[in-house]
């Protein structure tokens, strides 16, 4: 997007690391992620109604396509990227790859979001919950079959993962 003098200087968190940005008054957080080099997000409807464009916006799963960059000013933001420790994946976005649940891996993305901040509310959840908390995320592939199967997948990997935390 081209710079004029309405830009605007604001400084928030993305995945931990503290960002000055310039943005124009129109520009959309999506916009402004991938103008940063970060490409989890997607771009796909840009109306909302995917969700492959899905970051945690202090603590919730929100669209990045209908959100201004502006209003994230003083936000902290977790993009998919931001959920793998180094090289290291994170339990959910490894059940996602063990269940095969990325096939085109457009929503993917958007889908690891809403399961990150679903799990985070509730850890053990059932699979009429884990259909709701996807409601509103768009797969065109994988007939949604295959990404419950990886939240529920996911959510006994963290379960265990915690218990074993707390044995130590
Ligand atoms: S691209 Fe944002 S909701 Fe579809
Ligand atoms: S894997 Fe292709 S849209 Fe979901």
């Amino acid at each position: 997007m081209p710079e004029n003098d309405t830009a605007l200087d604001m400084t928030l968190t993305v995945n931990g690391r503290a960002q000055s940005w310039r943005v124009q008054p129109g520009e959309t957080l999506l916009e402004a992620l991938q103008h940063h080099n970060i490409k989890g997000p997607k771009l796909v409807c840009g109306t909302g109604d995917c969700s492959a464009c899905g970051v945690i916006f202090n603590g919730a799963a929100i669209n990045a396509c209908c959100m201004l960059a502006a209003q994230a000013d003083g936000v902290e933001v977790v993009t998919v990227e931001g959920l793998a420790n180094g090289a290291k994946l994170h339990p959910i976005q490894e059940a996602f790859a063990e269940a095969g649940a990325a096939q085109c891996g457009y929503c993917t993305p958007g889908f690891i979001i809403r399961a990150y901040a679903l799990l985070q509310e509730n850890p053990d959840p059932t699979e009429e919950e884990v259909r709701a908390g996807f409601a509103g995320s768009i797969c065109r592939c994988t007939g949604y079959v295959k990404p419950i199967e990886a939240a529920l997948r996911a959510a006994a990997l963290l379960r265990e993962q915690r218990s074993l935390e707390e044995r130590v």
